[in-house]
């Protein structure tokens, strides 16, 4: 048991917690430590390589560094494969439940078959390893069943939200030049079906290089099936083509493996391009020592797919590690505040891992819904996606972990494929905290100098060590890649987010330095809310922040200059917001919008959100020396 000496509110782990823990972590840390190469080479040892690596990390060319040189493998196979000649076979790989109370079950060998079936399906549309495939589907198993296939035949997979709509999915198609998109004819949320079919069709009007259309009953209501173009995935299982022929295509550890879009500082998201190899390794061992992951377990990621999230942690990760995954649909509330709460007791959830304003939304009904329910199969919780209040911590701990679950605070991004910031079950826990570096990470705060911080002083978070889940490149911008990753301080990746280190070591997050808001846990980027209003034919300019909110962590309020011909009106602004959520998606609605005369600038045109923030928040915009007028 650790010593009892660090300082604040500190939870310290149970016997029986440090006891059931699958590894020793002061043993992880210091042979991390010791042998960060050697580290990572044992925990690739575990899984399974067509060919074996020559060398772990070559770092001749930062900061394009590659992991397990010349090692063969595919994170499918891993996936799925390995396990079906093991007592695995017959144990559940997946579980879903839909928010309509819908229910299915995957075993390990089931899975398989119907994602060796689709990948023939893919094949037979004419992918070929190295193609893209963009997959826009609700929170159902056929899209873990995409994204394995993709993997399977190397062909890289984009998935977009699919609480996305026209121009955001527009733009990833057309970015990522996809030929075949996955969709499904709709997806229920809150009771209300998505026109996922509709929004797909209306975004492919304005994108030329999608030759197939494979679409998912779910919803089963009337939509538009363009001849030639559009074919539903059942008709295509049914095929012959869609036969249980082996295909797994031997990747190289370094080849792509999926793009994910991610808001930056400015203009147009940008394609995250993580690998078979050092993602696998990465999302395997994170997984495995943070969530202490057990043959029996049975492991719900409460995210959506559609992100960094559920790509490592409900779909990859679980499988790579044998347990069991479970997904639900729907949200968390719907259509009673203890839907969550019923589903833990019902498939007897080990292990939840979730996003505080999920935690923050929950809470607001009370304590008496989650108490109606036996919540004792839970071991462990987990939170991400943005700084846990204190408050939201205590009451996860106390209602929902019943005092005998550590909370595991994990901090990562996009961009780091795996956690990086994480306690592990034996790290004594503050709330709050993301604790400390994952084993062998070197992991600092520095001023804009360039200097380490003081303890408890504020600062930007960087990475200064390579690890095998980070991104390889902005896919097509290698240039963006470097500048915006490592440039700001040379061979040091930046995180973006401002941070402290307490006494202890101890790691706190601040949140975002640049123009990436965090709304509900979602990331978005200020300037694709921009673009969107200014794409209404009313908008001269628009400024867009995120300011405190209760439930969202951010709202988004935005500022409007409309153009000479356009008055303000109730009626305007509430077309505005709609157009946002029919261009963005629901969630980039701002929550308030201001028409406005001028916004306030530097003397070079660009938009000083800070101030605009400052007078919202009514507090000092400290220097605005820069201001414009
Ligand atoms: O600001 C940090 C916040 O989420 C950002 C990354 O967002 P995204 O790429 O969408 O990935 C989210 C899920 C991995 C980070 O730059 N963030 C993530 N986890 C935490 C967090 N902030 C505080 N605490 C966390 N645990």
């Amino acid at each position: 048991m650790a010593e009892k000496t660090l300082s604040g509110d500190v939870y310290y782990p149970t016997e029986e917690v440090i006891n059931h823990a699958n590894a020793n972590c002061e043993e992880l840390y210091s042979s991390a430590e010791n042998d960060y190469e050697g580290f990572w080479a044992k925990e690739a040892e575990n899984l399974l390589w067509f060919d074996k690596w020559d060398k772990v990390l070559d770092d001749s060319n930062k900061p394009f560094f590659k992991w397990f040189i010349n090692g063969k493998t595919n994170i499918c196979y891993n996936c799925l494969d390995v396990h079906l000649n093991t007592p695995h076979r017959n144990k559940l790989a997946l579980i879903w439940e839909g928010e309509n109370g819908d229910f299915r079950t995957y075993s390990y060998f089931a899975l398989h078959r119907e994602v060796n079936k689709f990948a023939n399906v893919l094949k037979s549309l004419g992918i070929q390893k190295g193609e893209r495939v963009t997959i826009y589907m609700g929170r159902v198993p056929e899209l873990a069943i995409a994204m394995l296939a993709c993997a399977r035949i190397g062909a890289i997979h984009s998935v977009v939200y699919g609480g996305f709509s026209v121009e955001a999915l527009h733009e990833r198609i057309d970015d990522s030049q996809s030929k075949v998109l996955i969709t499904a004819d709709g997806a229920y949320q809150r009771g209300k079906i998505v026109e996922l079919k509709k929004i797909s069709d209306e975004a492919l009007q304005r994108a030329a290089t999608v030759e197939s259309v494979v679409v998912v009953k779910r919803t089963g209501h009337e939509i538009n099936m363009e001849p030639g173009r559009d074919m539903w995935y059942h008709d295509l299982m049914a095929l012959p083509i869609a036969n249980n022929s082996h295909n797994v295509e031997i990747m190289d550890a370094e080849d792509p493996l999926f793009l994910l879009y991610t808001s930056g500082t400015t203009g147009k998201p940008k394609a995250i391009l993580h690998v078979h190899g050092g993602y696998m390794v990465g999302i395997y061992s994170t997984l495995k020592y943070v969530f202490d992951i057990h043959e029996d377990d049975r492991f719900w990621c409460a995210a959506d797919p559609g992100w960094i999230t559920g790509h490592s942690y409900i779909v990859y990760g679980p499988l790579l590690n044998g347990a069991t995954s479970f997904m639900y649909e729907g949200a968390p509330t719907f259509p009673y505040p203890s839907r969550w709460w019923q589903m833990i007791e019902k498939y007897g959830i080990n292990i939840l891992y979730t996003a505080p304003t999920a935690i923050r939304g929950l809470m607001r009904y009370g304590e008496a819904w989650p108490n109606r329910h036996d919540l004792s199969s839970l071991r462990l919780l987990g939170t991400v996606g943005e700084p846990i209040n204190p408050e939201a911590w205590r009451w996860y701990y106390k209602v929902i972990g019943g005092e005998r679950c550590p909370i595991m605070d994990t901090w990562w991004q996009t961009e780091t494929g795996m956690f990086m910031i994480t306690p592990m079950p034996c790290v004594p826990l503050k709330p709050g905290s993301g604790t400390k570096p994952f084993p062998g990470l070197k992991v600092d705060i520095l001023d804009e100098e360039g200097n380490p911080v003081k303890p408890n002083e504020e600062g930007f978070l960087v990475i200064k060590t390579p690890w095998p889940a980070m991104l390889r490149t902005i896919w097509n911008d290698p240039d963006r890649y470097i500048e915006q990753y490592w440039g700001k301080y040379p061979g040091m990746y930046l995180t973006g987010d401002s941070a402290k280190r307490d006494e202890d070591g101890y790691y706190w997050i601040i949140g975002r330095v640049d123009d990436v808001l965090k709304v509900s846990g979602y990331r978005l980027g200020t300037a694709e809310i921009e673009s969107a209003l200014v794409s209404h034919p009313a908008v001269a300019e628009a400024a867009a922040i995120g300011l405190p909110h209760e439930v969202k962590g951010n709202a988004i309020h935005a500022y409007v200059i409309l153009r000479t011909g356009h008055s303000k009106s109730d009626k305007l602004i509430e077309e505005l917001r709609q157009h946002v959520g029919h261009e963005m998606g629901p969630i980039a609605k701002p929550e308030h919008i201001e028409i406005v005369d001028s916004l306030p600038k530097t003397r070079s045109g660009k938009i000083m959100r800070r101030v605009l923030k400052a007078k919202a928040l009514g507090v000092d915009p400290g220097n605005i020396s820069t201001l414009a007028e």
